[in-house]
């Protein structure tokens, strides 16, 4: 079934595989989830993240940095192009760019992002590889608000995951990946549905409607 009109329109940044993005796609199969993906972008083309949202006939785009004179001009494009689908949250699901102040002018505090660690641990780009490399036992996912800092906004939601002895960067990494892939599922749909606020650091929302 197609989600109700008063899903709450959400456009999602990725950068490559998007089983997340596809985590939420499958999510918006149920009306009762209560949010609608209105467009999909990305920092590169030919990425099966990209594939996926055609597959579920949702609108793309891609800016790449390299076709703008600067940063900031990327970032500019960046925010005339989700605000050109009037999204209520934007959601990176593996965005592997930081936005920047164009950007968080017009979507700070509105903007998620997950990232493959216990913040605020493990920050940047190698999460996974980090954790395992300082032999942490417990390791996890945090959901955040985006601020201008390198996965330091304001905490949604955290989920943590052990840490094997066996385990390689990418065993961990996809261990990591499957309980990111329910939080980001759970919380998004949850502050979509309920609102939330931001006080400081701390995010809360106030579970008003029943999950579906
Ligand atoms: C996730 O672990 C995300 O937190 C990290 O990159 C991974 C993206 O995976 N930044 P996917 O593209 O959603 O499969």
């Amino acid at each position: 079934m197609p989600p109700l009109p008063d899903a709450t329109p959400v456009v999602v940044l990725v950068s490559g595989s998007g089983t997340n993005l596809q985590a939420l796609i499958d999510a918006c199969d149920d009306p009762a989830y209560g949010v609608r993906i209105v467009a999909v972008g990305a920092d590169r083309p030919g990425i099966a993240g990209l594939e996926r949202a055609e597959h579920a006939g949702i609108p793309t785009f891609v800016l790449s940095v390299g076709d703008f004179a600067s940063r900031d001009a990327w970032d500019a494009a960046l925010a005339d192009q989700v605000a050109a689908h009037a999204p209520e949250l934007v959601v990176l699901a593996g965005f592997m760019k930081l936005t920047g102040p164009a950007f968080l002018a017009r979507f700070g505090g509105r903007t998620l992002n997950a990232h493959p660690a216990l913040s605020p641990a493990f920050p940047g780009m190698h999460g996974p590889r980090d954790a395992l490399e300082h032999g942490v036992k417990i390791t996890g996912a945090t959901l955040f608000v985006v601020d201008a800092g390198v996965d330091t906004g304001p905490i949604v939601a955290q989920v943590a995951v052990p840490v094997l002895d066996d385990d390689s960067v990418d065993t961990l990494h996809e261990r990591i990946k499957t309980s990111e892939r329910g939080m980001l599922v759970e919380w998004v749909g949850r502050l979509a549905r309920d609102g939330y606020s931001i006080d400081g650091r701390r995010v809360t929302s106030p579970q008003k409607k029943e999950a579906p």
